[in-house]
């Protein structure tokens, strides 16, 4: 059977930085796909061919077999053939993996190294760090009602919340938060010319691989000294529980040390802050809906759980075939590469009712935001935890509350969400 092709403009689109930052105009391509090629070959001239996985239930047929559809083969991430063979170039056995974090590994190693945190991430658990989350929630608002009224919520209230939980849970102490927020913006909005490392536009492939490695040299070296003080003074946070593990007997190898604190340290806050500031682009929108959620009886459930479907901050992850599959009708090859677009997912005509309305009401929102499987999100309860917390601490503290400006998206095509929010606010 050959396999079915999408239009050029939908294969341009999905690989487009620009294209995620104007997010209407790429819904409008998404929703084509889905109705028309759900499950179709992206060729662009600068990429290997992929296959674009719109549909949400194809992505859930997908994500739960990781035994055939691996992450360990090719990037995680998309990235172009330059990239790739630049990449594999610069990686020990040539594996392409700049960085080795749960992300890139498949089993057996993937849940060893799971396992290890993955206590720590569980509801239970997060019960103890509540209050901690709490006072850093207040101490968030606080800064924000000092602001005079107005202010860019994206870059100046929600960039910084979720950075503070994560680094007090891995256990990087305050001073250090800025240097993080810098790093991880400039690993994942790379493409960004405003955020990345030089804030320029990237030019070539080679500029951004040698920006990336800079970053992660920085990251490296942060958390060498880390470990090195944790395994001197345990205490109890997430870095004492990295520094002192052991894996088949023996200490993490450097490496996947290494890889394990960036994920930790990287994957919860530009996430969360994208999808905190989603929730608050929808209240300052719509004044109906922020009377509802300021009122601090009403539960926060609904309207958290929609600003996650409705922000899909990370927008996708590819998987490679290790051997031929039949999905949603069609034969994926031994090989083959899929992008499980989770932006497209979470607009799924056949899954969501109305896709395209922000609705806290849902009765089962299945949003697929924090991916589904094996590889499903360590830090889903917490990401929802920290939300929850920040608008039951911030919400009943508004009077009023307006969008002041033009928001603006960040130029991704992995991470995504505002970059820039403008509100206008009246303290209660
Ligand atoms: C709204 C916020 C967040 C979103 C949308 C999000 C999304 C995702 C997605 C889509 C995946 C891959 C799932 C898959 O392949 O099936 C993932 C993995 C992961 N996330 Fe999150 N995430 C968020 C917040 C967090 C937080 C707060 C943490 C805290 C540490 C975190 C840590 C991780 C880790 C460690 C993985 C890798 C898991 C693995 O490969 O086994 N994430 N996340």
């Amino acid at each position: 059977m050959t396999k079915p092709i999408l239009p050029g403009e939908v294969a341009a689109a999905v690989i487009d930085p620009t294209a995620y930052a104007a997010w209407e105009p790429l819904h409008e391509q998404l929703a084509w796909a889905r109705a028309n090629a759900p499950l179709a070959v992206a060729e662009n001239p600068t990429h290997d061919p992929f296959w674009l996985v719109t549909r949400h239930a194809d992505i859930m047929a997908i994500s739960r077999d990781p035994q055939r559809f691996a992450n360990g083969i090719r990037p995680t991430v998309l990235t172009d053939r330059n990239g790739e063979a630049l990449a594999r170039a610069a990686t020990p056995g040539g594996d392409g993996h700049l960085i080795r974090s749960l992300v890139q590994m498949d089993a057996p190693d993937h849940m060893k190294y799971r396992l290890l945190t993955q206590g720590w991430f569980m509801p239970k658990n997060l019960r103890i760090v509540e209050d901690r989350i709490r006072s850093l929630a207040r101490e968030t608002v606080d800064h924000m009602l000092s602001l005079g009224g107005t202010c860019d919520f994206a870059r100046d209230v929600a960039a910084h919340y979720p950075l503070r939980v994560i680094m007090d849970i891995l256990g990087v102490p305050a001073e250090d938060e800025p240097r993080m927020l810098m790093l991880t913006q400039q690993l994942f909005g790379s493409t960004d010319p405003e955020l990345n490392r030089g804030r320029e536009a990237i030019k070539s492939t080679e500029q951004a691989i040698a920006m990336l490695h800079y970053v992660i040299a920085d990251f490296e070296n942060y958390f060498r000294e880390l470990t090195a003080d944790r395994r001197a003074n345990p205490r109890e946070d997430i870095a004492t529980v990295i520094a002192n593990a052991t894996i088949d007997g023996g200490q993490i190898p450097d490496r996947e040390l290494a890889g394990y604190y960036m994920i930790v340290a990287t994957a919860g806050h530009d996430t969360t802050s994208a999808s905190t500031a989603g929730a608050m682009m929808e209240l300052a929108k719509n004044p109906a809906l922020f009377a509802r959620f300021r009122d601090a009886a009403t539960d926060k459930a609904g309207l958290i759980e929609e600003a996650i479907r409705w922000s899909t901050p990370v927008q996708h992850f590819m998987r490679s075939a290790k051997e031929d599959v039949e999905v949603g009708g069609q034969t994926i090859h031994e090989g083959d590469w899929l992008m499980l677009n989770y932006v497209s997912a979470n607009r799924d005509e056949a899954m969501f009712a109305d896709p395209f309305a922000f609705d806290p009401d849902r009765a089962k929102n299945q949003q697929i935001a924090f991916g589904f499987g094996a590889h499903v999100c360590l830090g889903q309860h917490l990401a929802r935890m920290e939300m929850r917390i920040l608008m039951e601490e911030l919400l009943p503290r508004l009077k009023s509350l307006e969008l002041a400006g033009e928001p603006a998206r960040v130029e991704s095509v992995f991470v995504g969400g505002l970059k820039r929010l403008p509100i206008r606010f009246e303290a209660a």
